[in-house]
């Protein structure tokens, strides 16, 4: 997420397939992409954007984390907003242009239509197919409501279509997403959003954050007993493999994650098993050694002090947060002041 990311604006009334050729599931991807992979296997510390975690599988994959009893954040969200719906309901207002960011299965939105009454539901997705066929689903149990399904990778370019209402748009980023970006991409992405808001009319961000807690919780939901993550891990060198025409072999390699306090991070890495040589497009090569690592995560933790801070640094006041009573996560409204 550190490299510059250009996104064709998206068209209206379908989902698109991102025509810069960043469609990351693509068997042929745009030479911004191969460079970016390429550029990330061979820096130093070999390192993968997260995004390239979900392809078709991985969304599945993520899917089946969120379910594992080790993996707090999406049981623990989702209490906060059974809890304090109404109060944050209250907060964001009704009849909201509700703009879903990562939106997967749509799960976590369609279950605040409700109290939201969203006037029109605008689910945004890198993985295209996967939010092809939730989209599908959500036109027949709520007919009524108006979607428009966006394709694309927003981590560094926001470009939504003129046909997503500017009238009280609400972006909501739940499950923690933002903490996929370093501190200092977060609060550039947070100014982003803040750019798309109109002035002077009523809008906001819904934000999920996980909070700062003991290593050994953290420890234990990014590297759970049942080996899920482990999987949706391995499962980016298949998709690098697809991506790169690459040979990663993945009994080579194996999943670490683990809190990293002095970053206030939880790190994901592929580790070496033995030395190994992998190839990969055009002559693409590199050696790693037995322990050497890909870098493919880091999940930033949060305070809820730190969090309204950087709220109030990218232009964003009056916020409110609820918690959970073990205080593992939090829910955040803030409005574009
Ligand atoms: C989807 C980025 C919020 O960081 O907790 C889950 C992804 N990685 N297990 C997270 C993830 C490993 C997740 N986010």
């Amino acid at each position: 997420m550190t490299e510059p990311y250009v996104v064709v604006p998206p068209v209206a009334g379908k989902i698109l397939n991102d025509r810069s050729g960043n469609d990351t599931s693509s068997p042929n991807p745009h030479d911004d992409t191969l460079d970016e992979l390429q550029q990330g296997l061979l820096a130093p510390t070999a390192q993968v954007s997260p995004k390239f975690l979900y392809d078709a599988l991985g969304s599945r994959l993520f899917e089946a984390i969120c379910e594992l009893p080790e993996y707090y954040p999406t049981r623990t969200e989702a209490a906060i907003f059974e809890l304090h719906g109404e109060d944050i309901a209250a907060a964001t207002g009704t009849g909201v242009t509700l703009i879903d960011l990562g939106a997967g299965n749509c799960a976590k939105a369609a279950r605040l239509f409700p109290s939201l009454l969203p006037r029109q539901y605008v689910p945004v997705d890198i993985s295209v197919d996967f939010l092809g066929a939730a989209v599908e689903g959500l036109r027949q149990r709520f007919p009524q409501l108006p979607i428009q399904e966006v394709g694309m990778d927003f981590s560094s370019v926001l470009a939504l279509p003129d046909s997503v209402q500017r009238e009280h748009r609400l972006f909501f980023y739940p499950g923690s997403s933002l903490g996929n970006f370093a501190p200092a991409e977060a609060l550039q992405f947070l100014r982003r959003l803040r750019q798309a808001l109109p002035t002077g009319e009523a809008g906001g961000v819904l934000l999920g954050v996980d909070l700062v807690k003991a290593p050994t919780l953290l420890n234990a939901a990014y590297d759970d007993e049942l080996g899920v993550t482990a999987a949706f891990n391995l499962n980016l060198l298949r998709h690098l493999n697809r991506l790169l025409d690459a040979d990663f072999a993945l009994r080579d390699w194996q999943h670490r994650g683990f809190f990293n306090a002095k970053l206030q991070r939880v790190e994901m890495h592929l580790e070496a098993r033995r030395d190994v040589l992998v190839h990969w497009r055009n002559g693409g090569q590199r050696r790693f050694q037995q322990g050497e690592r890909i870098h493919t995560e880091s999940s930033y933790k949060f305070t809820a002090e730190g969090f309204a801070d950087l709220l109030g640094q990218a232009g964003f006041g009056e916020i409110s947060q609820w918690f959970d009573p073990q205080r593992w996560f939090m829910v955040c409204h803030a409005r574009a002041v």
